[in-house]
């Protein structure tokens, strides 16, 4: 037998006959009981288990909380006697993904299955991301398996080896310090020697100098104290210059001479001191065009940008972003012990298509923030803020914004039309609620299955929530 997809629990052997015989595109392995069951899960490990409720010894109910404590537990559909609708409710909570009232009709059966092997495939697809993600560690803590990326790993291999002058660029929140980090990490020499890091920014030049250079006693009013600086801190090791395009004519000046010489006079002395310092700067601004308006020295660009790294922005790898949000999201879910630790496939999609200016540091504060203030165990769509739901490319241009409000439905001339973009909206917030299981979307809305079924197929949402038209007419004409 090859590896059964199904395992269908009953006592009563006509009903499993019932099952298989409905189910018949699909392997299944049958048990008569709790105990054979437990034997085949273990055995062949089938993704969805079909349990009836009423077993001799050990109930169905039972084994449901049993299975809801293990890992990789597979999906379970549970099977409940005619008027027991509390039994289901019970099962639904203990994480059952659906429930079966006897008598049921097979086409009722099979969409079932269907769905529920469709939301196993999700959650396996969520799990595999999150595997993915920790595999693909490309460079220290630096993630992203894009072909930006691996541009950007490779230079840093290569400049990591050597002693050689970096310049990194790109946007605000791209990652510039995380990757002069990982150049200094992966230094076979100069690891073993500081990193530190001096932001160039908004600070007065005497004071960025002394902090660079480090200045004697009595130097300027306020250096009470004679001070190392931080190129002397980084001897053997690494000094980063963030917003180097921000520095003062003066202190460039000064740094040239640094660089040229490998030396540094505290302020205040004349005593030079040999400093052995690997230098990276970082710039999100147009130097180029600072060197043309005469508000950064030639020869200093040419000096500091002996290698260039470009960080791409967000945007431009967007295949990054999914690993990405999961990489936060966990990190969130731990930090702050949250609920909520996958994020719904609308909502990657959603994810993806926005442009993020601010790059990935907005991505982890939009996660963040989304993650903290979502109730269940998955951010779903509207957990997302505004933004990124109403700046969403067109084809992705979401219904559903707000808090649990339907907005956004386009106006339409025609009555019909313009209803059916509502019911649309509002079923399809419905099936986002309850993970696309079309069971209890109906019992929200009050509507029968069936109907509902009808429903999608007549909206054009049955690709989405259902898994094939084929599966649809089949259960049309059963
Ligand atoms: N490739 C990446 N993988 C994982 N996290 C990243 C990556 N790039 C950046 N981050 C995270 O994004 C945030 C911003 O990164 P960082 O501070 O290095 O950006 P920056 O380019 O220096 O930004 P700014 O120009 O605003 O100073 C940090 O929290 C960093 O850990
Ligand atoms: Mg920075």
């Amino acid at each position: 037998m090859n590896q059964p997809t199904i395992l269908i629990v009953d006592d009563e052997e006509a009903a499993r006959l019932g099952m298989r015989r409905a189910l018949k595109q699909y392997e299944a392995a049958e048990a008569g009981s709790v105990e054979e069951a437990r034997f085949l899960i273990a055995q062949y490990r089938p993704q969805l288990i079909l349990l009836d409720n009423n077993l001799p010894g050990t109930s169905g109910m039972e084994f449901l909380h049993e299975l809801a404590g293990q890992d990789n537990a597979p999906q379970v559909v549970m099977i409940t006697a005619h008027g027991t609708e509390r039994t289901a409710v019970e099962a639904i909570k203990a994480g059952a993904y659906d429930y079966l009232a006897k008598p049921f009709e097979l086409d009722e059966l099979r969409l079932v299955v269907k769905n529920a092997l469709e939301a196993r495939g999700l959650r396996a697809e969520n799990a595999r991301l999150k595997e993915e993600l920790a595999a693909i560690k490309g460079s220290g803590e630096l993630l992203g398996a894009s072909e930006g990326m691996q541009k950007v790993y490779d230079l840093i291999a290569k400049v990591a080896a050597t002693d050689i002058t970096v310049l990194i660029r790109g946007e605000s929140g791209t990652g510039k310090e995380l990757v002069a980090r990982a150049i200094h990490d992966k230094s076979a020499g100069r690891r073993q020697g500081q990193f530190v890091a001096m932001n160039c920014a908004a600070m007065p030049s005497e004071l960025i100098e002394s902090e660079l250079f480090g200045h004697e006693k009595g130097s300027f009013t306020g250096a009470a104290n004679q001070r190392k600086g931080k190129f002397e801190a980084a001897d053997g090791g690494t000094i980063f210059l963030d917003e180097i395009g921000d520095m003062s004519l003066t202190t460039q000046a000064k740094l040239l001479r640094v660089l040229e010489e490998r030396k540094i006079e505290r302020l205040g002395s004349s005593h030079s001191i040999p400093v052995d310092v690997r230098v990276i700067s970082a710039t999100n601004v147009d130097l180029e065009k600072a060197v043309e308006d005469g508000k950064f020295r030639a020869d200093l660009y040419y000096r500091l940008r002996v290698v260039q790294i470009n960080l791409p922005p967000l945007r431009d790898r967007a295949s990054d972003i999914p690993m990405l949000a999961l990489h936060f999201l966990k990190g969130y879910a731990t930090k702050y012990s949250l609920q909520c630790t996958g994020i719904h496939p609308s909502s990657l999609a959603r994810l993806t298509a926005y442009s993020w200016p601010g790059n990935i540091r907005e991505l982890r504060n939009v996660i963040e923030r989304s993650a903290v203030l979502a109730d269940g165990a998955t951010l779903q769509p509207n957990d997302l803020p505004e933004e990124i739901n109403t700046t969403a490319k067109p084809a992705e241009q979401p219904v559903i914004i707000g808090d649990g409000d339907i907005l956004a439905i386009p106006y339409l001339d025609d009555f019909r039309e313009a209803r059916k973009a509502f019911e649309r909206a509002y079923i399809e917030r419905c099936l986002i609620e309850t993970n696309g299981n079309v069971t209890r979307a109906a019992e929200k809305v009050g509507m029968h299955r069936q109907s509902l079924q009808q429903k999608l197929k007549d909206l054009g949402l049955t690709r989405r929530y259902v898994v094939s038209e084929e599966e649809l007419d089949e259960a049309g004409s059963a």
